[in-house]
């Protein structure tokens, strides 16, 4: 597969990610949800986060970039 591609999709996915994790920050704010349901929506998003950043990580490590 190609490297861009995969790169691309790896970053897309964190945005994604980070972008939710804003959304429920912006919820909280304007106090749609409170401050638990907002922390267990965000630490749900937490650990998917860290292993794509682990996988990508590795993923760049291998392929020399
Ligand atoms: C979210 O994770 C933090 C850090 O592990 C923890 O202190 C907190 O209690 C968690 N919140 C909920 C609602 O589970």
């Amino acid at each position: 597969m190609d490297m861009a591609f995969l790169s691309i999709s790896f970053i897309l996915t964190l945005l994604c990610l980070v972008g939710y994790q804003l959304l429920c920050l912006m919820d909280l704010e304007d106090d749609y949800i409170n401050s638990y349901d907002s922390s267990s929506r965000i630490n749900r998003t937490v650990l998917p986060e860290f292993i794509v950043q682990g996988v990508f990580c590795v993923i760049l490590f291998i392929t020399r970039h």
